[in-house]
């Protein structure tokens, strides 16, 4: 039973009833403000604004401008207590794959075996992406990976709006930072927050859109994430398209993993 409850997320024993962690600001936080007379009763209480838990997408962003690398980069983000996500996942899972690539992938988030690693894409989805990257001429020493989030979301869940939004800074200056000359997104997630669409995946597939991330102008082209791959066996025959579709613009571009 708690196998069960681990795998659905619930790793944390906090109480019979559910606490909403973003509602809660650190006590330094608090700030009170003038009092609105909500009714008479209450009209001389203080009240709280609600912030999120040190969440201040403003802060994140000056804090990943600031970095001068991508080792630098990775400590502060390592040292960065805005997002909730850190708060259950084991350790930060920043990337792999060689920084000096001109092709990057991104991918949603971490789940348990690169939460135990700290490294993206080594469970089995990884597995499935090393053997679609070596069928077009590719392994870790030619891409480098990231993902949305760099850590596990409970459960596996999808990254919250509020948890992408404040990671999105972080991703933006590693693009910057890496500056890849092409970058593949897998996954409907990951396409929506690099190419800032509500679209679904199956649409927006296998399509190249000249993207800006952070600063860094580049093509990119979004793919089925090998998760879904593996629970959907036919779809690789579309990813296998989507892989073509990269091995024939690194060709085009002539980038040094060009076979
Ligand atoms: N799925 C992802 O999107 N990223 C990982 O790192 C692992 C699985």
């Amino acid at each position: 039973m708690l196998d069960w409850y681990r795998a659905a997320g619930v790793d944390t024993a906090v109480g019979e009833e559910p606490v909403d962690r973003f509602a809660q600001r650190p006590p330094a936080r608090v700030t009170p403000v003038p009092a609105v007379a909500v009714s008479p009763g209450f009209a001389e209480r203080p009240v709280e604004a609600p912030v999120l838990l040190g969440g201040d997408p403003s802060e994140a962003r000056s804090l990943a401008a600031s970095a001068q690398s991508l080792d630098e980069l990775q400590t502060l983000l390592g040292a960065y207590d805005g997002c909730g996500l850190k708060l259950r996942a084991t350790q930060l899972v920043f990337a792999d794959g060689n920084p000096e690539a001109e092709i990057m992938l991104i991918g949603e988030a971490p789940g348990a075996e690169e939460d135990r690693q700290g490294k993206p894409f080594v469970g089995k989805s990884g597995q499935l992406l090393d053997r679609m990257l070596a069928a077009i001429g590719l392994d870790r020493t030619k891409v480098y990976i990231a993902n949305t989030v760099p850590w596990r979301p409970p459960g596996n869940r999808t990254p919250t709006p509020e948890e992408m939004a404040l990671c999105l800074p972080f991703l933006h200056r590693q693009v910057e930072l890496v500056a890849p000359k092409v970058v593949m997104t897998l996954g409907g997630p990951a396409m929506q927050t690099v190419f800032s669409t509500t679209n679904g995946i199956i649409k927006m597939r296998g399509k190249w859109s000249d993207v800006t991330i952070g600063n860094h102008p580049v093509q990119a082209i979004p793919t089925l994430h090998p998760a879904y791959l593996l629970r959907n066996p036919p779809a690789k025959e579309q990813a296998w398209r989507d892989m073509l579709s990269l091995k024939l613009k690194i060709a085009e571009l002539g980038l040094a993993s060009a076979e």
